[in-house]
């Protein structure tokens, strides 16, 4: 069988990197391209030299026809880039943070159009994964919920996209919205942190972390803490490998690694 042809966005940034060097030891994969907001006066040594970098995408796509596309970039520009590879017949996997979910609804919308396989994933971590489908499992059976996340310093969004799918799936399996208790005095504007459906949202930037979240739900009489830490970023090379395998099998977009792991909680 053909190695399956792999183009990165966003490939010389933390996430890009990690994912060029795994598509570039896997025996099923081909790393044809890397589209980079500009060329760097020096090419990283690990990026490998046989393989191009572009600053144009549809330049990218239409040279070194991939077929599938990662994007690890920003927030300002995922929407396009998935769009572009979309409308050039390429599948989205998209790792960039920060869509909202007009722009997930849209982008669905192309892929189901051209039939074409797409994965949107806010964390690549099977931990993560897990996390989130044992808090939407736990819903139901408390009345008030706060989700604390905790990220490095240089992220750009908040709260981060695996808090909004938490929060989200969250409240679609409790079917109503969380109490949130009244705080008379705030002395401190923002103290109580953002709120979706009642839920408490608390993004926590600092310099040493990684990628961390806590979901704390309590009712009468008990709590129920539930805690992911991702110590390195190889923690989402295994789900990025997966969903270019897996989406070019497809023919529409998925929204969440547990789709393709199976482990969706009803
Ligand atoms: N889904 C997941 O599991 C997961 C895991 C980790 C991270 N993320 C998300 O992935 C994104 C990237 O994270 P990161 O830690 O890798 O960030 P990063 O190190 O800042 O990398 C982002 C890269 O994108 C590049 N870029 C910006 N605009 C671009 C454009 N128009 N075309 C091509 N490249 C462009 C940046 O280049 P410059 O440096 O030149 O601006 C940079 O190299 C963030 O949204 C983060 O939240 C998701």
């Amino acid at each position: 069988m053909a190695a399956i042809r792999v183009a990165i966005a966003g490939a010389l940034g933390r996430m890009g990197r990690e994912v060029a060097r795994a598509v570039g030891q896997d025996g099923e994969l081909a790393l044809v391209a890397g589209v980079v907001r500009a060329h760097p006066a020096v090419v990283p040594a690990e990026w490998p030299a046989r393989v191009p970098l572009h600053v144009d995408l549809a330049e990218a796509l239409a040279q070194t026809r991939p077929d599938v596309l990662v994007d690890f970039t920003t927030p300002t520009v995922v929407k396009q880039n998935a769009l572009a590879a979309v409308a050039a017949g390429v599948r989205p996997v998209v790792g960039t943070t920060g869509l909202s979910a007009a722009d997930g609804a849209d982008l669905a919308a192309r892929c189901a159009e051209r039939r074409l396989g797409g994965v949107v994933a806010p964390n690549f971590a099977v931990g993560a994964v897990l996390m989130m489908q044992f808090a939407r499992l736990a819903a139901p059976y408390f009345e008030y919920a706060e989700i604390v996340e905790l990220h490095h310093e240089r992220k750009l969004d908040a709260p981060s996209g695996t808090a909004l799918a938490t929060a989200r799936g969250m409240l679609e399996r409790r079917g109503r919205d969380f109490q949130r208790a009244a705080t008379p005095t705030e002395t401190v504007a923002g103290a109580r942190g953002g709120e979706l459906g009642g839920i408490g949202l608390h993004s926590v930037r600092l310099a040493g972390l990684v990628a961390h979240q806590e979901v704390l739900l309590g009712t009468l009489g008990q709590t129920l803490t539930i805690r992911h830490d991702t110590t390195s970023r190889e923690a989402f090379v295994p789900g990025v490998l997966l969903a270019i395998k897996r989406v070019v099998a497809l023919d529409r977009l998925v929204h969440g690694l547990e789709h393709l792991l199976e482990l969706r909680i009803a």
